[in-house]
């Protein structure tokens, strides 16, 4: 049988349809840039944010500075998260692309949490940090969730792919500062003892106890601490 241009392309994109995996990515601009407008009335909701007109749209949409400033480590994670999102960067909307400086105190961590939409490339300039990623359940309940960790000094690079709980803690001496990039314009950051335990309203401690085979007395205790955010 013959097949003609035309089926074979449709079926190379039916396959590419069927094949395509759970996870969507950020999607690929179809202009040179759409600046989001920063309008939080606006009436029309999309997927990201309604491009501005590109006639009014300047060289600072693409631009945001102080990522030379340490963040504010005084809480009580001693980490700060500097975010260029699309929210902080306008320029980025469409672009799949984001930054943040992590700084870090010694002992200082930033907390386990994981990114819905995007995987993350760090690199550390000072200090020296352990990092960490987890898996997903594997298939057999009984097999352990596996965790990747290493030791960074500066100059190192690590990845954490997307959506898993991954971790950085200072185990060095000194104020520790890391750089990284993300495949998304908004990743999300969802710190899980502050989702967990800090929720409005709150989980349902009889929930967390089931959850996590605790006594409920320990539920409360973490329920009751002022859960905050580091970003
Ligand atoms: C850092 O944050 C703490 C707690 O929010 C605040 O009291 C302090 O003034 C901040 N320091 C600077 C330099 O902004
Ligand atoms: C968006 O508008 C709000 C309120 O007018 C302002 O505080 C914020 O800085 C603006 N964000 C950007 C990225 O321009």
């Amino acid at each position: 049988m013959k097949i003609s241009a035309f089926h074979f392309t449709s079926f190379i994109a039916v396959l590419a349809v069927v094949s395509s995996p759970a996870y969507a990515y950020d999607p690929d601009p179809l202009q040179d840039f759409c600046v989001a407008v920063n309008d939080s009335k606006a009436a029309v909701f999309v997927n990201g944010k309604i491009c501005r007109d590109p006639k009014t749209v300047t060289s600072d949409d693409f631009f945001i500075c102080g990522f030379n400033k340490p963040g504010n480590t005084s809480n009580p994670f001693g980490s700060r998260v500097t975010h260029a999102f699309v929210d902080d960067l306008p320029g980025l909307n469409t672009l799949g692309i984001s930054m943040v400086r992590i700084d870090i105190e010694p002992n200082g961590v930033n907390p386990a949490h994981e990114h819905p939409r995007a995987s993350e490339i760090l690199v550390v300039l000072e200090g020296t940090l352990y990092v960490g990623f987890i898996t997903t359940n594997p298939p057999n309940p009984n097999d352990k969730n596996k965790l990747f960790a290493k030791i960074l000094h500066p100059g190192d690079v690590f990845v954490f792919p997307k959506g898993l709980i991954h971790f950085q803690y200072n185990i060095g001496k000194t104020s520790a500062v890391a750089i990284a990039s993300l495949n998304s314009q908004n990743p999300g950051i969802m710190t899980l003892s502050k989702a967990v335990f800090g929720s409005e309203p709150p989980v349902r401690p009889d929930v967390l106890t089931k959850s996590f085979q605790v006594d409920e007395e320990v539920v409360e205790d973490l329920q009751s601490l002022p859960w905050m955010g580091n970003n």
